[in-house]
């Protein structure tokens, strides 16, 4: 019975899908934008080919930082019969005119990507000491080796909205990919001197789903010369691509630091292999997000203060960043209206994840290994997704460099008085372990995080092949 209901919101779901490809080429079809909103669509702009007045609009205008950063925003219609559109905050880089762009996504399932901006490695982080809860500029900021886009993704997430309300969320993989890819078209549109700069496509935690997901989108379209996106790599910190071996690694650091003994290591590893066995069998479709990863990551019974980093114990703080964003002020800089609700994390779209959790992108993941640079890092103090999840998925996943990655040696990253972690390097493919980081990894430790970035981008990895 189950499985019937599964199959059907399948069918569903690949209906809505069809049916709004085949709209989005009907421009007269954008007739859903209200206009007594006070947002700023872009879409129609880009339609019309006026991308100077789009860029003139999304200008971002934050008083006194203006001097010292340039950055747009606005929203991007991605499906255009059921009114979904997105919104981003895109801040070129001001250190070289060759920077290729990065776009970032954060996870969650449904935690905005302003997460990303605020509390990882956009040019502004919050400031509580100076404003309360405030933000000035960050030192250690992607924004200069890259320019970054951060996108709230899927609709429902941060700013990031349907007009048909929660009947729009895109709940599986093919639904967010195509709001994600026809983002990346527009986007390129509108600011196309990134044609010739390359792209990077990033992003942490479950986006180790959206973000193989979407290069792999681009890499089959890839000789379609209406679609051209120089898509350069990826960029995957602490990744939930493979639910399936990575779920039941999990419980191997716990134990590894002597949070559960080697009988509940046991004991939790077959109950997730159940519960996989019950998602290919079709009945893992009722369950909610947060029931299925209460089980997963021992929620109730895990003796840790937080799954991001076991030595600090500190989570990102959501409530901050939701501050900032829904201020007043800030609302009107980032041109989203007065009424719309901001969601640092959306609850309610992510309860209706369930069904996608045990989705894998391991498929995906081989063919992006085989055709792109692919940085993968996790900080060592990190516990929802720690190294020896990520080594389960990537020793499973079956590109040509397999067996060489398999065999690989770990190199050691330091300085003379400081360990910064650890690193391979197999083909283009760069995988790092940064020391005294959680799940937050450039939050914890930021300038180790801007120097991988920097090696992967300029060198392929912290050091080169030698
Ligand atoms: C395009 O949109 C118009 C107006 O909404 C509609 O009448 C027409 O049927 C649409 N055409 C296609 C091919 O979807
Ligand atoms: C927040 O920070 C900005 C930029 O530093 C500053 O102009 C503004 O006055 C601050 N707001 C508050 C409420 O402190
Ligand atoms: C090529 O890309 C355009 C724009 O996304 C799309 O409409 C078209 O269907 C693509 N062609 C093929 C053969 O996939
Ligand atoms: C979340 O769902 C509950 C129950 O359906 C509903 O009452 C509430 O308004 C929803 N919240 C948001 C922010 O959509
Ligand atoms: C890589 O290692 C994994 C785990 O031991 C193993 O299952 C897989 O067959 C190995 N693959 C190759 C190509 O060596």
């Amino acid at each position: 019975m189950a499985g019937r209901i599964w199959f059907l919101k399948v069918l569903v779901c690949a209906a809505i899908f069809i049916a709004s490809s085949s709209f989005a080429d009907n421009v007269s079809s954008i007739t859903r934008f209200s206009s007594d909103d006070d947002s700023l669509f872009l879409t129609p702009l880009i339609d019309k080919d006026d991308i100077a007045r789009a860029r003139t609009l999304s200008e971002v205008k934050l008083g006194k930082l203006n001097y010292e950063l340039r950055s747009h925003s606005g929203y991007i219609t991605v499906d255009r019969l059921l009114g979904n559109h997105l919104f981003f905050w895109h801040f070129p880089s001001q250190e070289s005119e060759k920077a290729p762009l990065l776009m970032w996504l954060n996870g969650g399932p449904a935690v905005s990507s302003m997460l990303g901006l605020f509390w990882k490695h956009g040019p502004l982080e919050v400031n509580t000491e100076k404003y309360g809860t405030n933000y000035s500029l960050r030192k250690h900021t992607w924004v200069g080796p890259f320019s970054v886009v951060y996108v709230d993704n899927p609709v429902g997430t941060g700013y990031s909205f349907s007009e048909v309300g929660e009947a729009g969320y895109k709940l599986t993989q093919a639904g967010y990919t195509h709001d994600l890819y026809n983002f990346v078209l527009q986007f390129f549109k509108m600011f196309p001197e990134y044609k010739t700069r390359g792209f990077y496509i990033g992003g942490q935690s479950y986006a180790g789903k959206y973000v193989p997901a979407l290069a792999h989108k681009i890499y089959t379209q890839r000789h379609n010369e209406s679609a051209d996106i120089p898509l350069a790599g990826i960029i995957l910190g602490g990744p939930y691509f493979d639910p399936p071996t990575e779920s039941v690694a999990f419980f191997d650091f716990l134990y590894a630091v002597g949070a559960i003994s080697y009988y509940d290591m046991e004991r939790h590893k077959a109950n997730v292999k159940t519960m996989y066995q019950k998602f290919l069998e079709g009945g893992i479709v009722k369950q909610t997000f947060s029931e299925l990863f209460t089980d997963l990551v021992l929620l109730k019974e895990l003796p840790l203060p937080s799954l991001d980093n076991y030595v600090t114990g500190k989570p990102a703080d959501y409530n901050q960043v939701q501050t900032i964003m829904s201020s007043p002020e800030m609302r009107k800089a980032v041109h989203v209206g007065t009424r719309r609700s901001y969601f640092a994390s959306n609850d309610n779209l992510s309860e209706r994840y369930g069904p996608d959790v045990f989705v894998s992108t391991k498929p995906q993941m081989a063919v992006i290994l085989d055709n792109y640079k692919v940085l993968i890092y996790n900080g060592d103090y990190d516990v929802v997704v720690s190294s020896a999840m990520i080594e389960a998925a990537l020793m499973s996943t079956k590109w040509s460099l397999q067996k060489e990655y398999n065999n690989t040696r770990r190199r050691i990253w330091n300085t003379p008085d400081r360990l910064k972690g650890f690193f391979s390097y197999t083909g283009k493919f760069c995988r790092v372990v940064v020391h005294g980081a959680g799940h937050q990894t450039p939050h914890d430790q930021p300038d180790s995080s801007l120097e991988m970035v920097k090696g992967f981008l300029y060198q392929g990895c912290i050091k080169p092949e030698n």
